[in-house]
């Protein structure tokens, strides 16, 4: 395994306090020389704490995110902004309705898109984020098919920002939240492998023995298109934060 690649911590809370640290200097030094930061952020239950975390910054210790863009890496399709499971209400629920990040700097994929307008909103993402100058920081989880985004088995790691059909495993996933499996999205939008892997750093949270198999494959396993997250190994800058528990099957 590439040295540094994985860190373990006692917690989440320790792990996403050092995190944030590293968010927050990021963000304050391109402030103070005129630059604006891009972070790119991720859904789901394991961001969380670092959100949180995020939002007691900007509360007790003044850091301002007015300097801050943010894109989405992903987003159902056929949900409108307003549904109650869909990414952009996530966000603003556990993020930017408690910070002073202008709602102009925020940038989700569009879950409500026709057929023949799908390819022009992904090319015009791709575009948005170039123009921004490209991701800073890109945060991610990781599902139970290895996949980052929603870049599912199969996905290359040069793809793009494009429509995804989700797999069994990740609707399976989702249907306690939809309130059963019918419910759930068959396709979102994600940010490609292609587009994740351009950011100049990049961290992946995991949390609990429940993710250790597949964490372990990510770190462990060859790289490869059926693990999508196991295309980190061949970044830079790209490190996995794990608790114990997912890290416990790691030799
Ligand atoms: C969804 C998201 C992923 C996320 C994954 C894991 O599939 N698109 O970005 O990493 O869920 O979710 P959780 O953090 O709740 O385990």
């Amino acid at each position: 395994m590439k040295v540094g690649l994985v860190q373990v911590f006692s917690c989440p809370e320790d792990a996403v306090r050092k995190l944030a640290a590293e968010v927050a200097e990021l963000i304050r030094s391109r402030a103070s020389q005129g630059f604006m930061t891009v972070l790119g952020l991720a859904t789901g239950n394991t961001p969380l704490p670092f959100y949180r975390e995020l939002i007691r910054l900007h509360r007790e210790e003044g850091l301002s995110f007015e300097t801050v863009a943010t894109f989405n890496l992903d987003e159902y399709l056929g949900l409108d902004r307003d549904h109650p499971e869909s990414y952009w209400t996530f966000m603003h629920r556990n993020l930017f309705d408690h910070l002073d990040v202008s709602p102009e700097n925020i940038h989700l994929p569009s879950g409500r898109l026709r057929d023949e307008e799908i390819e022009a909103h992904c090319a015009a993402y791709e575009r948005a984020i170039r123009e921004a100058g490209g991701i800073d920081f890109q945060l991610l989880g990781i599902g139970r098919t290895g996949h980052i985004g929603f870049n599912e088995p199969g996905s290359s790691k040069s793809s793009r920002t494009r429509r995804i059909h989700l797999d069994p495993i990740t609707r399976e996933d989702a249907a306690s939240s939809f309130g059963g499996l019918d419910h759930v999205p068959t396709h979102a939008i994600t940010m490609g492998c292609g587009t994740i892997l351009e950011a100049r750093r990049i961290v992946l949270l995991a949390w609990g023995g429940h993710k250790a198999a597949i964490v372990k494959e990510a770190v462990e396993g060859t790289v490869n298109d059926q693990v999508s997250a196991s295309f980190l190994q061949e970044h830079p800058n790209a490190c996995f934060y794990l608790d114990r528990g997912a890290a416990e099957a790691l030799d």
